[in-house]
Protein backbone atom coordinates (compact mmCIF):
# COMPACT_ATOMS: atom_id res chain seq x y z
CA UNK A 1 0.00 0.00 0.00
CA UNK A 2 1.27 3.42 -0.59
CA UNK A 3 2.98 5.68 1.61
CA UNK A 4 2.23 9.31 3.19
CA UNK A 5 4.87 11.24 3.91
CA UNK A 6 3.67 14.75 6.17
CA UNK A 7 5.80 17.76 4.87
CA UNK A 8 5.74 20.10 8.14
CA UNK A 9 7.13 23.39 6.36
CA UNK A 10 4.31 25.24 6.80
CA UNK A 11 4.25 24.66 10.80
CA UNK A 12 7.56 26.33 10.74
CA UNK A 13 6.13 29.26 8.47
CA UNK A 14 3.40 30.31 10.35
CA UNK A 15 5.88 29.98 13.64
CA UNK A 16 8.11 32.13 11.52
CA UNK A 17 5.59 35.04 10.90
CA UNK A 18 5.15 35.55 14.74
CA UNK A 19 9.34 34.90 15.50
CA UNK A 20 8.37 33.08 18.83
CA UNK A 21 8.73 29.22 19.30
CA UNK A 22 5.63 28.10 18.26
CA UNK A 23 4.23 26.37 16.72
CA UNK A 24 6.96 23.89 16.81
CA UNK A 25 7.03 21.32 13.60
CA UNK A 26 8.59 18.71 15.97
CA UNK A 27 5.85 18.25 17.74
CA UNK A 28 3.56 18.37 14.66
CA UNK A 29 6.02 15.59 13.40
CA UNK A 30 5.05 13.55 16.37
CA UNK A 31 1.16 14.39 16.02
CA UNK A 32 1.64 13.04 12.13
CA UNK A 33 3.68 9.98 13.04
CA UNK A 34 0.77 9.53 15.70
CA UNK A 35 -1.61 9.63 12.83
CA UNK A 36 -0.68 6.93 10.77
CA UNK A 37 2.19 9.46 8.26
CA UNK A 38 4.92 6.76 7.61
CA UNK A 39 7.69 9.52 7.34
CA UNK A 40 7.94 13.56 7.87
CA UNK A 41 9.70 15.68 5.37
CA UNK A 42 11.24 19.03 6.04
CA UNK A 43 12.98 21.46 3.48
CA UNK A 44 16.22 22.96 5.12
CA UNK A 45 16.08 26.13 2.57
CA UNK A 46 19.45 28.28 2.08
CA UNK A 47 17.24 31.02 3.56
CA UNK A 48 16.11 29.63 6.53
CA UNK A 49 12.34 31.06 5.71
CA UNK A 50 10.95 28.56 7.48
CA UNK A 51 12.50 25.55 9.12
CA UNK A 52 15.70 25.97 11.07
CA UNK A 53 18.90 24.00 11.95
CA UNK A 54 17.43 23.78 15.32
CA UNK A 55 14.46 22.27 13.80
CA UNK A 56 16.30 19.40 11.67
CA UNK A 57 18.45 18.52 14.70
CA UNK A 58 15.48 17.77 16.76
CA UNK A 59 13.74 16.37 14.19
CA UNK A 60 16.68 13.54 13.29
CA UNK A 61 16.39 12.64 17.23
CA UNK A 62 12.56 12.46 17.49
CA UNK A 63 11.50 10.78 14.42
CA UNK A 64 10.27 7.49 14.81
CA UNK A 65 9.46 6.75 11.10
CA UNK A 66 11.61 8.24 8.64
CA UNK A 67 12.92 11.52 7.66
CA UNK A 68 13.14 12.98 4.08
CA UNK A 69 15.45 15.83 4.24
CA UNK A 70 14.44 18.70 0.87
CA UNK A 71 17.13 20.23 0.10
CA UNK A 72 18.85 22.22 -3.05
CA UNK A 73 22.03 20.84 -3.81
CA UNK A 74 24.30 23.69 -2.41
CA UNK A 75 27.22 22.99 -0.71
CA UNK A 76 26.83 24.00 3.27
CA UNK A 77 23.38 22.69 3.21
CA UNK A 78 25.24 19.06 1.53
CA UNK A 79 27.29 19.57 4.79
CA UNK A 80 25.02 19.69 7.24
CA UNK A 81 22.88 16.78 5.58
CA UNK A 82 26.09 14.64 5.52
CA UNK A 83 26.65 15.12 9.49
CA UNK A 84 22.64 15.26 10.24
CA UNK A 85 22.27 12.09 8.27
CA UNK A 86 18.56 11.89 7.08
CA UNK A 87 17.12 8.76 6.52
CA UNK A 88 17.00 10.18 2.60
CA UNK A 89 17.44 13.61 0.81
CA UNK A 90 15.51 15.24 -2.03
CA UNK A 91 17.07 17.27 -4.06
CA UNK A 92 14.95 20.03 -5.47
CA UNK A 93 15.76 23.09 -7.36
CA UNK A 94 16.00 26.06 -5.23
CA UNK A 95 15.13 29.99 -6.38
CA UNK A 96 15.36 32.44 -3.47
CA UNK A 97 12.41 34.47 -4.83
CA UNK A 98 9.88 31.95 -5.37
CA UNK A 99 6.84 31.21 -3.10
CA UNK A 100 7.66 26.79 -3.03
CA UNK A 101 9.64 24.73 -4.81
CA UNK A 102 8.92 25.25 -8.79
CA UNK A 103 9.45 22.73 -11.71
CA UNK A 104 11.45 19.73 -11.67
CA UNK A 105 15.52 19.80 -11.04
CA UNK A 106 17.16 19.89 -14.35
CA UNK A 107 18.94 16.73 -14.28
CA UNK A 108 20.31 16.42 -17.62
CA UNK A 109 21.71 20.11 -17.24
CA UNK A 110 23.31 19.35 -13.97
CA UNK A 111 24.63 15.85 -14.80
CA UNK A 112 28.23 16.32 -13.04
CA UNK A 113 26.60 18.11 -10.45
CA UNK A 114 24.08 16.19 -9.30
CA UNK A 115 25.95 12.85 -9.72
CA UNK A 116 29.23 14.17 -7.64
CA UNK A 117 26.27 15.11 -4.66
CA UNK A 118 24.99 11.77 -5.48
CA UNK A 119 28.21 9.65 -4.70
CA UNK A 120 28.93 11.70 -1.74
CA UNK A 121 25.64 11.02 -0.32
CA UNK A 122 26.08 7.47 -1.21
CA UNK A 123 29.75 7.21 0.91
CA UNK A 124 27.50 8.38 3.90
CA UNK A 125 25.14 5.89 3.12
CA UNK A 126 22.20 8.32 2.63
CA UNK A 127 19.86 7.73 -0.13
CA UNK A 128 19.16 10.23 -2.76
CA UNK A 129 15.75 11.01 -4.38
CA UNK A 130 16.15 13.28 -7.41
CA UNK A 131 12.74 16.01 -7.86
CA UNK A 132 11.76 15.71 -11.40
CA UNK A 133 9.31 16.72 -13.82
CA UNK A 134 7.36 13.31 -15.48
CA UNK A 135 9.91 13.40 -18.24
CA UNK A 136 11.61 10.17 -19.73
CA UNK A 137 15.00 12.23 -20.28
CA UNK A 138 15.19 13.16 -16.80
CA UNK A 139 14.52 9.68 -15.52
CA UNK A 140 16.72 7.74 -17.51
CA UNK A 141 19.45 10.06 -16.28
CA UNK A 142 18.57 10.10 -12.98
CA UNK A 143 18.65 6.19 -13.04
CA UNK A 144 22.25 6.57 -14.79
CA UNK A 145 23.54 9.00 -12.15
CA UNK A 146 22.91 6.25 -9.58
CA UNK A 147 19.69 8.26 -7.82
CA UNK A 148 17.90 5.66 -5.76
CA UNK A 149 14.21 7.46 -6.29
CA UNK A 150 13.04 9.73 -8.00
CA UNK A 151 9.83 12.05 -6.91
CA UNK A 152 7.86 12.66 -9.74
CA UNK A 153 6.41 16.46 -9.42
CA UNK A 154 2.62 16.27 -9.84
CA UNK A 155 2.35 20.20 -9.48
CA UNK A 156 1.12 20.09 -13.41
CA UNK A 157 -1.42 17.85 -12.38
CA UNK A 158 -2.62 19.26 -9.59
CA UNK A 159 -2.55 23.25 -11.25
CA UNK A 160 -4.76 21.86 -14.62
CA UNK A 161 -7.81 24.11 -14.74
CA UNK A 162 -9.80 21.76 -16.19
CA UNK A 163 -10.78 17.44 -16.50
CA UNK A 164 -8.89 17.65 -20.03
CA UNK A 165 -5.83 18.90 -19.03
CA UNK A 166 -6.05 17.01 -16.14
CA UNK A 167 -6.34 14.15 -17.57
CA UNK A 168 -3.22 14.41 -20.06
CA UNK A 169 -1.10 15.48 -16.79
CA UNK A 170 -2.38 12.49 -15.27
CA UNK A 171 -1.16 10.30 -18.07
CA UNK A 172 2.15 11.93 -18.10
CA UNK A 173 2.51 11.16 -14.46
CA UNK A 174 1.28 7.68 -15.10
CA UNK A 175 4.14 7.26 -18.37
CA UNK A 176 6.56 8.00 -15.96
CA UNK A 177 6.03 6.46 -13.29
CA UNK A 178 6.42 3.05 -15.83
CA UNK A 179 9.33 4.82 -17.18
CA UNK A 180 11.14 4.91 -13.70
CA UNK A 181 10.07 1.55 -12.59
CA UNK A 182 11.83 0.17 -15.95
CA UNK A 183 14.69 1.64 -15.01
CA UNK A 184 14.96 0.61 -11.49
CA UNK A 185 14.43 3.24 -9.74
CA UNK A 186 12.01 3.84 -6.75
CA UNK A 187 9.13 6.46 -7.27
CA UNK A 188 7.66 8.55 -4.76
CA UNK A 189 5.29 11.53 -5.98
CA UNK A 190 4.25 15.09 -4.50
CA UNK A 191 3.72 18.82 -5.13
CA UNK A 192 0.08 20.15 -5.22
CA UNK A 193 -1.90 17.35 -3.95
CA UNK A 194 -5.18 17.59 -2.18
CA UNK A 195 -7.81 15.78 -0.94
CA UNK A 196 -9.48 16.10 -4.57
CA UNK A 197 -6.67 15.39 -6.74
CA UNK A 198 -4.45 12.41 -4.85
CA UNK A 199 -6.68 9.08 -4.95
CA UNK A 200 -6.30 8.80 -8.53
CA UNK A 201 -2.08 9.76 -7.95
CA UNK A 202 -2.31 7.31 -5.15
CA UNK A 203 -3.93 4.36 -7.17
CA UNK A 204 -0.65 4.45 -9.04
CA UNK A 205 0.72 1.08 -7.75
CA UNK A 206 4.49 1.60 -8.68
CA UNK A 207 4.73 4.43 -6.43
CA UNK A 208 5.90 3.90 -2.91
CA UNK A 209 5.29 7.09 -1.36
CA UNK A 210 3.31 10.76 -1.29
CA UNK A 211 4.45 13.54 0.01
CA UNK A 212 2.04 16.28 0.91
CA UNK A 213 2.62 19.45 2.94
CA UNK A 214 -0.16 22.57 2.06
CA UNK A 215 -3.11 20.71 1.85
CA UNK A 216 -2.89 18.62 4.81
CA UNK A 217 -1.58 21.70 6.97
CA UNK A 218 -4.73 23.64 5.46
CA UNK A 219 -7.17 21.01 6.45
CA UNK A 220 -5.58 21.03 10.06
CA UNK A 221 -6.51 24.28 10.79
CA UNK A 222 -10.03 23.78 10.67
CA UNK A 223 -10.14 19.79 11.65
CA UNK A 224 -6.75 19.29 13.46
CA UNK A 225 -3.79 18.06 12.09
CA UNK A 226 -4.71 14.33 13.35
CA UNK A 227 -7.92 13.90 11.86
CA UNK A 228 -6.59 15.67 8.58
CA UNK A 229 -3.53 13.31 8.32
CA UNK A 230 -5.44 10.24 9.01
CA UNK A 231 -7.93 11.69 6.24
CA UNK A 232 -5.40 12.01 3.82
CA UNK A 233 -4.55 8.50 4.69
CA UNK A 234 -7.90 6.66 3.92
CA UNK A 235 -7.67 8.44 0.77
CA UNK A 236 -4.63 6.98 -0.53
CA UNK A 237 -5.77 3.42 0.45
CA UNK A 238 -8.94 3.49 -1.18
CA UNK A 239 -8.07 2.34 -4.23
CA UNK A 240 -5.34 0.28 -6.15
CA UNK A 241 -4.71 -0.58 -9.59
N1 LIG B 1 7.60 17.46 -2.81
C1 LIG B 1 8.50 18.45 -2.97
C2 LIG B 1 9.79 18.13 -3.62
C3 LIG B 1 8.24 19.76 -2.51
O1 LIG B 1 9.14 20.74 -2.68
C4 LIG B 1 7.02 20.01 -1.85
C5 LIG B 1 6.73 21.39 -1.31
O2 LIG B 1 7.58 21.66 -0.24
C6 LIG B 1 6.11 18.95 -1.70
C7 LIG B 1 6.41 17.69 -2.21
C8 LIG B 1 4.81 19.12 -1.00
O3 LIG B 1 4.02 20.00 -1.74
P1 LIG B 1 2.66 20.54 -1.14
O4 LIG B 1 3.03 21.39 0.05
O5 LIG B 1 2.07 21.30 -2.26
O6 LIG B 1 1.86 19.33 -0.73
Amino acid sequence: MIKLAINVDHVATLRQARGIDEPDPVFAAGICELAGAAGIVVHLREDRRHIQDRDIMLLRQTVKTKLNLEMGAAEEIIQIALQLKPDMVTLVPEKRAELTTEGGLDVIGQEKHLSDVIARMKAAEIPVSLFIDPDAGQIRTSARIGATFVEIHTGRYSDAQNAKEEDSEFSLIAEAVDTAHEAGLRINAGHGLNYRNTARIAALSKIEELSIGHAVMARAIYVGLDQAVREMLALCSCITI
